[in-house]
């Protein structure tokens, strides 16, 4: 029973990268995923725009500030295709719903994925609006997007992680920073389910454990991709501090959305530098 729902899917997210491939033109390596109120991450004009209620099959968020499309085209000498929004667990989606885009991302030959996202910061030497580089996350969902039978095409039944937020990438995401004077933080995120934010006896815990970010997306979307083989760099904007660390500080989702849209053009110049040392191949 599984097996064939598995097989169904596969089909589905098949039948999702033709319709994307057959618009697109061109044949990406790199893709970005935007989270939160990061979708004009980049500037944007000569290229092709797919919404995702034109893609058979594609989940579609009901998030605000998640706009949903995607967008292909050329950044600094490579084919770029640019995910703008992300479906979440708790929007309702099941995992394999919330995976569906890199999956499809991974059959249409993405080499390199830049994963973006809004997060609390529990690390209490970070600053509101800092941009993060993620190290290592901690999967805290209780759920994993390669449970149930392997898809073989994209990738091993036990794929190591240990990784898979690539020292390479990571390296390169530091240069960068220096090089721009864009003060990039490092630190490992926690995933949680949501939707409500965290409470302060939440927020210590997870500090114990080694977290320095909390977040409600990315960790399925990066198991997925290092499935797939495809090495990822991830950039958290802390929007806020994460609940507890400042007592008297109440979290709201309009103050995440404000941060990251007072960020985005920094973030935007982050990826840029990235884009132009990264080999065109
Ligand atoms: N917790 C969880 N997710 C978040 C937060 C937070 O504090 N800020 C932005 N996304």
């Amino acid at each position: 029973m599984d097996s064939i729902r598995r097989e169904e899917l596969l089909q589905k997210i098949e039948q999702a990268a033709d319709m994307v491939q057959r618009r697109i033109c061109i044949e990406p390596k790199i893709a970005i995923v935007c989270g939160s109120g990061l979708s004009q991450v980049l500037p944007t004009e000569d290229g092709v725009t797919i919404t995702w209620d034109e893609i058979p099959h594609f989940p579609l968020s009901t998030v605000a500030g998640h706009c949903g499309e995607f967008w292909a085209g050329e950044i600094s000498n490579h084919q770029v295709l640019i995910q703008r929004g992300r479906v979440h667990c708790y929007e309702g989606f099941t995992i394999d719903e919330v995976v569906f885009s890199v999956r499809m991302l991974a059959l249409l030959g993405i080499k390199t994925l830049i994963i973006t996202n809004a997060a609390g910061a529990i690390n209490s030497d970070f600053v509101v609006g800092e941009l993060v580089l993620i190290t290592d996350h901690i999967n805290f969902l209780g759920d994993n997007p390669l449970k149930g039978k392997n898809f073989d095409r994209l990738g091993p039944r036990f794929p190591d992680v240990s990784d898979a937020y690539s020292s390479r990438l990571r390296t390169l995401a530091k240069e960068v920073a220096l090089s721009t004077k864009i003060t990039l933080k490092e630190g490992v995120y926690i995933a949680v389910l949501g939707p409500s934010y965290e409470t302060p006896a939440e927020i210590r815990a997870f500090r114990t454990i080694g977290a320095d970010l909390v977040g409600m997306s990315t960790v399925p979307e990066v198991i997925a991709a290092a499935h797939a083989g495809i090495e990822v760099l991830g950039i958290s904007c802390a929007t806020n501090m994460a609940a507890g660390i400042d007592p008297q500080a109440r979290l709201s989702h309009k103050e995440v959305i404000e941060v990251t849209k007072r960020k985005e053009k920094e973030l935007g110049r982050l990826i840029l530098g990235i884009l132009q040392r990264l080999p065109v191949d």
